[in-house]
């Protein structure tokens, strides 16, 4: 059968799917949207429960029939492969990663560890029990555009783009990435690749920018911008990444990259103004009230100008397109926020101060 076909017969029949980091952000959001939308598919969500992870994120799917919890480090290699042998998954969706750029400059071996050598250790269990029938299988990597490093003279990351990682993080993805390609050309196993733009929406944990920003407006904490504010980044609210995540699981081209994101750059200081307009208006402050917790302190070492994806590949050969205008998702996230401020106050109880001090009071 040939391979887009083959693929589209995933919809009908049942898959035994392992997605990883299904505790997190953006993960979350791709659980539950499979588990909603396939009931006939067994949903197992791989995670170690890092502080970034966390199970209140799934509440409303969690009896779900079709719906399992790991709990496992994809470092340790033996539960990883033992956990294969034990369920014949048929697909890998692979989102579990440190993912904090800051966090990437203080501790970059956590980095190499889970992303790196997580990837490859998710990648040799594939191998070994998919090897003699690769026929059905699928090895889904879901990385980032910050592997193609800093844009400086216009331009936008296409698929072609040569890597050219600059932080720790993105030189762990990149080096994930290469892995999957690698293994592809080498053992024949199945993947496809994304790379995706700056998400933001309900669920993230309070170390980036928005949430963070959010939190702070709300207890009335200063706003620390990086540097002058001036760095370039390309939004997408997370329910889109995890419909376009679906649309390139099922209709992704094997061996193929698509490039995901939203046309929507934003200034780091135009967008914390749009946070704070709406957040005055929100919490019935004058506005301009907000505005005023604006604090420009020493920048990210290394830090990225501009990231903006190119994502007319996936629009134009697989039909995703974003759902949602980013005013209408920016309000949408800051009004999670503030109907859940229990999952805020859980989420930065425990070692959430110790972080932040320690990130922002050299700055
Ligand atoms: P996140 O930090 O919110 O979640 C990561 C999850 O991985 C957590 O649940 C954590 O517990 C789990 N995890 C970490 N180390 C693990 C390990 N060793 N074994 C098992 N589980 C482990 O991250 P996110 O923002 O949801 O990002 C998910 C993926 O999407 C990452 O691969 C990231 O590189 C990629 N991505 C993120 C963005 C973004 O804007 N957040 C954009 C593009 C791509
Ligand atoms: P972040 O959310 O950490 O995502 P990434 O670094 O992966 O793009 O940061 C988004 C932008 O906001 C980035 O240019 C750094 C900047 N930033 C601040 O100015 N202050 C902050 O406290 C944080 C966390 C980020």
């Amino acid at each position: 059968m040939p391979e887009a076909s083959c693929q589209k017969q995933f919809i009908m029949t049942t898959r035994k799917i392992l997605i990883t980091g299904g505790a997190g952000f953006i993960g979350s959001h791709v659980v539950r949207l499979f588990v909603n939308n396939y009931p006939n598919y067994e949903i197992y969500n791989l995670d170690k429960l890092t502080y970034a992870g966390n199970l209140k994120n799934l509440t409303d799917i969690e009896n779900a029939p079709n719906y399992h919890f790991v709990r496992l480090d994809l470092v340790d290699a033996t539960a990883v492969n033992n956990l294969f042998n034990e369920h014949q998954f048929d697909s890998v969706i692979h989102l579990a990663a440190e993912s904090h750029v800051d966090r990437s400059i203080t501790n970059p071996m956590d980095f190499v560890m889970t992303n790196v050598v997580g990837t490859v250790n998710l990648l040799n269990a594939a191998k070994e029990i998919w090897k003699g029938n690769m026929e059905g299988k699928l090895f889904y990597h879901v990385s980032t555009d910050e592997v193609y490093g800093s844009l400086h003279d216009g331009g936008f990351f296409l698929e072609s783009t040569s890597y050219d990682p600059q932080s720790p993080y993105s030189a762990s993805k990149a080096a994930s990435d290469h892995f999957v390609r690698a293994y592809h050309n080498t053992y024949k196993i199945p993947v496809v690749l994304t790379n995706c733009s700056n998400n933001y929406g309900p669920n993230q944990f309070p170390e980036k920018l928005v949430p963070l920003f959010i939190n702070n407006i709300r207890n009335n904490k200063p706003l620390p911008v990086y540097g002058k504010g001036e760095n370039v980044r390309d939004w997408l609210y997370v329910v889109d990444h995890a419909r376009a995540i679906d649309v390139v699981y099922h209709k992704g081209k094997i061996g193929e990259t698509y490039n995901i994101g939203g046309f929507n750059e934003w200034t780091n200081i135009d967008l914390i103004k749009v946070i704070c307009k709406t957040m005055d208006k929100i919490l019935g402050r004058h506005e301009g009230e907000s505005e005023k917790l604006i604090t420009y302190v020493t920048d990210r070492a290394g830090h990225d100008l501009r990231y903006a994806i190119d994502a007319n590949k996936i629009m134009k050969e697989l039909g995703w397109e974003p759902s949602l205008q980013f005013e209408e998702g920016i309000e949408k996230t800051i009004n999670w926020y503030m109907d859940n401020q229990q999952w805020m106050d859980e989420v930065t109880s425990g070692d959430y101060a110790k972080y932040y001090d320690k990130m922002y009071a050299s700055r």
